[in-house]
């Protein structure tokens, strides 16, 4: 598992501790958090699986195994039924993890020279991204930035569709149709009007398509006009992506394309071939991969022209020659898990050892309904980000708190939360309305709770952490999930699921109102009214550091 243990606070060291022990007595269980505060701070259920090798019911084993439990950290113990409860020493606690949850890097790590490949976003040249690419980047894009957080070098790539015999039909086009304005000042919107005539033209005059197929096959054999073309389509397609890509705070750190891999790719079939782990069709001469119960697949076919698998393989030895990673992630469409399975298969037969992991997702709906790139029904993102500005801008001139650039992040902000929140492998159904309401499960309420939390701040002076002798239910609360914040983001790398950690900032969130409510903090006396400033520090800390890790900026004034 990637992460190491320099992040260790003072409760999750008492929760490795029981770990340890449940580990050493046979009773391997995860330590649980209880849902109430009343059946303790950590539980075991470590009776059940005790009780048959004790010969003793789970109630007398948990207590035999309880005896055992001996913490400088640990307050008192009780045994329910197979249960063994655990209560903290809430005071002791609280200093440590507020000591550190008070740091603004608090849950960072220091580099340790290990390297992730993530493969997000990967658009196709010439065609307009559409909302799977948006799920695909917002994903990529903050599971670069947790695994950077915690130390690990992750190197994003956007790996391009660019090549295709869609080109041959888009340079027929482009030499008879383009308007070159409309090209310099909506590259994408451009290309697909001229993309949509084509189809539209050759049902009329068939012969179009001959003449797409012979401007592809001089694509392929170099002819310089022809490149220049394709090269073309590749950059306006890049600078359209790259303002995407700002307005939603996404990095990479390599463009690639499917169009470096063709001759390495053609190669590669041929040792697969010789190696025995492809062979020739004999009926077509083409290179198939017989994969079993998953089928039979070509990787090369008899004109030598290359697929998506091949190239993708020879992409994938790549990433491993150069950047060495422990792990090679994915993150890409559900509908294309049977490609990684057979990439990844093949992949083992070469010899890679290195981790390989398909992040699948499913689909987003939007209100505005489905796209189809050839009938040039089509959505724009960029239009879906402006639309989420312009509501965001709507509400706040209610508020009278309107300004443009925190529009801008409230609008985007709800987006990516939106799609970050939700199990990667469900489909999501876009509601203006609800993504963008300042209440609820939302990036605005979340965004809402770190202004809050800083103003409070803001008019504060002159405290430093103190801690009293007795630590309430709703101050508690709040320690326990600061102290688990490193442990999250342990998770979410080691799951690859960013949701994880957008869960646990509507869960912080939630918390730190209901602490908030029922209790003061600035009118308090000393000590509490440091102790109480100093949990509303380490929430702003840690909800606006998970903000950030979800690709998500906190406004001045909303
Ligand atoms: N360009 C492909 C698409 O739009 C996604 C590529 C994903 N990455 C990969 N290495 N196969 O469907």
């Amino acid at each position: 598992m990637l992460g190491s243990d320099d992040y260790m606070n003072a409760f999750l060291e008492a929760k490795r501790y029981l770990d340890d022990l449940a580990a050493k007595s046979n009773a391997s269980v995860p330590v649980q958090y209880p849902p109430e505060e009343k059946m303790g701070d950590l539980a075991l259920p470590v009776g059940f699986k005790l009780a048959k090798a004790l010969r003793k019911n789970p109630q007398d084993a948990a207590s035999e195994f309880a005896e055992q439990i001996n913490h400088p950290a640990i307050q008192r113990v009780e045994v329910v039924g197979g249960y063994v409860n655990i209560f903290l020493k809430r005071a002791e606690i609280a200093r440590d993890v507020l000591q550190k949850a008070t740091q603004s890097d608090y849950g960072a790590e220091e580099a340790k020279g290990e390297r992730v490949v993530i493969d997000y976003s990967s658009i196709n040249v010439a065609k307009p991204m559409h909302v799977g690419h948006l799920r695909s980047t917002i994903l990529g894009g903050s599971l670069r930035r947790i695994y950077r957080f915690r130390g690990v070098e992750a190197v994003g790539i956007n790996y391009l569709g660019d090549i295709g015999t869609q080109f041959g039909k888009l340079i027929v086009a482009y030499k008879k149709w383009v308007d070159e304005q409309a090209l310099e000042r909506e590259p994408i919107k451009e290309l697909l009007r001229i993309y949509v005539k084509f189809h539209e033209e050759a049902e009329k005059s068939p012969e179009l398509e001959d003449e797409a197929r012979e401007a592809y096959r001089r694509l392929e054999e170099g002819e310089k006009e022809y490149v220049e073309l394709w090269k073309k389509f590749r950059e306006l397609t890049i600078k359209y992506a790259e303002k995407i890509y700002e307005m939603l705070g996404v990095e990479f750190d390599e463009i690639s394309g499917e169009s470096f891999y063709v001759e390495k790719a053609r190669e590669l079939a041929e040792t697969l071939l010789t190696m025995g782990i492809a062979e020739r069709d004999p009926e077509t001469g083409a290179i198939i991969v017989d994969f079993g119960e998953w089928g039979k697949d070509v990787i090369l076919k008899s004109d030598g022209t290359t697929l998506y698998l091949s190239r993708d393989l020879t992409a994938l030895l790549d990433r491993v020659e150069r950047y060495a990673p422990k792990k090679l992630i994915y993150v890409v469409g559900s509908e294309q898990s049977d490609h990684f399975r057979k990439l990844f298969w093949l992949a083992r037969k070469l010899g890679v050892k290195e981790e390989l992991i398909h992040v699948p997702f499913g689909l987003i709906n939007l209100p505005e309904g489905k796209m189809s790139t050839r009938r040039g029904r089509v959505i724009f993102l960029e239009d879906v980000l402006n639309k989420a500005i312009e509501l965001a801008g709507e509400e706040m001139k209610k508020r009278e708190t309107y300004n443009e650039a925190d529009a801008r992040k409230i609008g985007v902000g709800a987006v990516n939360y939106a799609i970050l929140k939700v199990e990667p492998e469900k489909n999501i159904t876009f509601q203006w309305s609800r993504i963008l309401s300042f209440e609820g499960d939302t990036g605005p309420y979340l965004q809402y709770s770190a202004v809050r939390a800083r103003k409070i701040l803001e008019k504060a002076d002159g405290w430093n952490p103190k801690i009293p002798e007795t630590v309430n239910d709703d101050e508690w609360k709040m320690i326990k999930l600061l102290a688990r914040f490193p442990e999250v983001l342990s998770d979410v790398m080691a799951k690859d699921r960013p949701h994880i950690l957008a869960r646990y900032s509507y869960e912080l969130a939630r918390t730190f109102h209901g602490f908030y409510d029922r209790n003061p903090v600035l009118q308090s006396e000393e000590p509490v009214r440091s102790f109480r400033l100093s949990i509303v520090k380490g929430f702003y800390n840690v909800l606006s550091r998970s903000l950030n890790l979800l690709l998500i900026d906190v406004p001045e004034r909303m």
